[in-house]
């Protein structure tokens, strides 16, 4: 029985379908810009600023190797404002030099973490204070600025002002009663100046359209249905600069010298100065994708489309936002002294380790806790033993002493529309045919995780297959197979070339998530840099029919283990006593 098969024997694995098309976010020949937040430079980077770097690093990744693009990553640090004034000068420097050293903090740190961005922008660099004073200057030509009296309660730390209802009264440390964010906790202070106000109420109705006509505009979806739930309360006008004798560090008003213009408004220009506003952004906007953090939501799903449409721009395309990590269940804060460090992590489990570890755990819904026992077992389990064990019992010389890319033999794994009856003719069975289905249509179940910004899932879906490909290497004991035997030979030829299609694939697609450890798998089966973008996957074209550039290839240098496993810090002590 050998059945002319077109396409893949088993029906693909079922997962959501239920996304209707998308304005085309990144198709081939599109531009587009994505952008991590501006980091405060208050203090040093931790490891929630890593990940929204990394989460747009990835997807950055992805697209590139789709042949998506251009496209480009711009992330950088946020100097201006009184947080920053009251650090620097708590640090006892210059605000400049302050800035100038946590800046290269986070620059270096991005760099370390192999994150891809094309732009670093400082708010503090002449080209943003251009953009921003034009952007000012914008509103102010359309009348959408006014002067005010204003007075409320400010928390430096969320640099902004709260409500009464976002108020409650807590005691301090001295036992004496204190006003602080219901939100964050950060004490705030009554303040009462004149400050330029913007015209925000304005635009409820215009920012509840565009939600409404952009279902997909704000992903996950519940963070879309807090932003709409917004919408639904007052929408008060903005205060839009701070008077210069309380704030002297930021960008002045334009003809008024005794006004600074207020931090956040500073701040979110930073995506128009990146693609050169107000000169050159035409060529990039709207096609901004914002990756953000749940607790600057509202700055950016509402007062950054708000002012957009104020100076007769676009909203952003797409706001991509994600929840918090805690640490053994607690929030991370400097009082608590529980801020984790990511150079620390990245020399206890490895740059790559630690990239795989946050990219696979954080789920952009939730919040998601970090302790260091849950790293080691989740990266020995998945990278160390199931993708680096899977890569070395294939390309051992014990099983593989030809050091090739093995031969496909038809005959024992023939293609079958249905594979109900295959045991009758090659020696694949069912759990084989079902590997090569999840395998075939694993890349593009992982592009549609990418695009809906659910890397995790992707994670998941590889790591699944990778484990089924152990399963398929284990139920055939190839290691038992006798290379003496001509039939035994090319059987265990097609176990391994099937093994190392599968990891081929694998590879390709763990290159936006551990680049480094996919450059070290593809290179050791000897896949050329030209051969891995996406569009060359085609996964086990012998299978059907076609011929495989691969087989017969001679593999990369074996250069040691793919993975190494990781130790406990604890355990890493105990021997290092012991000897
Ligand atoms: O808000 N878990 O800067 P910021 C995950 N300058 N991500 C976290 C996190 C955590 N525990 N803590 C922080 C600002 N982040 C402004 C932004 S944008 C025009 C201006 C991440 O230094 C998350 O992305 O306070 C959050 O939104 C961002 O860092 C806030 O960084
Ligand atoms: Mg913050």
């Amino acid at each position: 029985m050998r059945l002319l098969a077109a396409s893949w024997p088993r029906r693909p694995p079922p997962w959501p379908r239920r996304a209707p098309p998308r304005r085309g976010s990144s198709g081939p020949g599109r531009r587009w810009l994505l952008s991590t937040p501006i980091f405060y430079v208050n203090g040093p980077p931790h490891i929630g600023h890593l990940y929204s770097a990394l989460l747009a690093d990835a997807l950055h990744r992805h697209r590139g190797l789709r042949g998506a693009g251009p496209g480009r990553l711009a992330t950088g640090t946020d100097e201006h404002g009184l947080k920053i004034q009251q650090a620097a000068a708590a640090a006892g420097m210059p605000p400049q030099e302050h800035c100038a050293h946590v800046s290269s903090l986070f620059r270096d740190l991005f760099s370390q973490a192999a994150i891809s961005f094309t732009d670093f922008i400082r708010t503090t660099e002449p080209r943003h204070r251009q953009a921003v004073q034009h952007f000012w200057a914008a509103l102010q030509g359309r009348g959408l600025l006014y002067k005010a009296f204003y007075e409320g309660w400010y928390c430096t730390p969320e640099e902004c002002f709260l409500s009464p209802a976002q108020v409650t009264e807590r005691p301090d440390a001295r036992g004496r009663p204190c006003k602080v964010s219901l939100e964050s906790g950060h004490q705030v202070h009554w303040t009462k100046e004149e400050n330029y106000m913007f015209k925000l109420s304005e635009f409820r109705e215009p920012l509840r359209k565009w939600l409404l006509g952009n279902r997909h505009v704000i992903s996950p979806e519940p963070f879309y249905q807090v932003v709409l739930q917004w919408l639904e309360e007052d929408l008060p006008d903005l205060s839009v600069s701070r008077e210069r004798s309380r704030l002297q560090w930021g960008i002045p008003v334009p003809g008024d010298s005794k006004q600074t213009i207020y931090v956040w408004v500073d701040a979110l220009v930073n995506y128009l100065t990146v693609v050169g506003y107000p000169d050159a952004h035409h060529a990039w906007w709207p096609a901004a994708h914002h990756v953000v953090g749940k607790d600057i939501l509202k700055f950016h799903a509402i007062y950054w489309p708000a002012l957009l449409m104020a100076v007769g721009l676009d909203p952003p395309e797409q706001i991509y936002v994600h929840s918090h990590w805690t640490v053994h269940g607690q929030k991370m804060s400097k009082s608590l002294g529980n801020v984790v460090d990511p150079l620390a992590c990245f020399r206890q489990y490895t740059v790559e380790g630690f990239r795989y570890f946050l990219l696979r755990q954080g789920v952009p819904d939730r919040d998601c806790d970090y302790y260091e026992e849950k790293v080691i077992k989740l990266v020995n389990s998945e990278l160390a033993d199931a993708l680096g064990g899977l890569l070395n019992r294939c390309t051992s010389p014990s099983i593989n002493p030809s050091g090739t890319y093995p031969l496909f033999s038809e005959s024992c794994f023939p293609q079958v529309s249905d594979h109900l009856g295959v045991d009758a003719v090659g020696r694949a069975v069912a759990e084989d045919y079902e590997l090569v289905a999840s395998v075939a249509h694993l890349p593009t179940q992982v592009s549609h995780y990418f695009e809906r910004f659910q890397i995790y899932k992707a994670l998941e879906a590889i790591v699944a297959c990778v484990r089924q490909t152990n399963g398929f290497f284990q139920r055939h004991v190839p290691w038992k197979l006798s290379r003496d035997s001509p039939a035994e030979n090319r059987w265990l030829d097609t176990i391994l070339h099937v093994a190392l299609e599968c990891l081929r694939v694998y590879g390709i697609l763990l290159q936006p998530v551990i680049p480094a450890t996919a450059d070290k798998l593809l290179s050791r089966l000897a896949v050329m840099p030209a051969e891995r973008a996406f569009s060359e996957l085609t996964f086990l074209p012998r299978y059907r029919g076609k011929p495989c550039p691969f087989e017969g290839r001679r593999l990369g240098p074996d250069t040691g283990a793919l993975f190494p496993r990781l130790e406990t810090q604890r355990k890493r002590q105990l021997e290092t006593k012991r000897s």
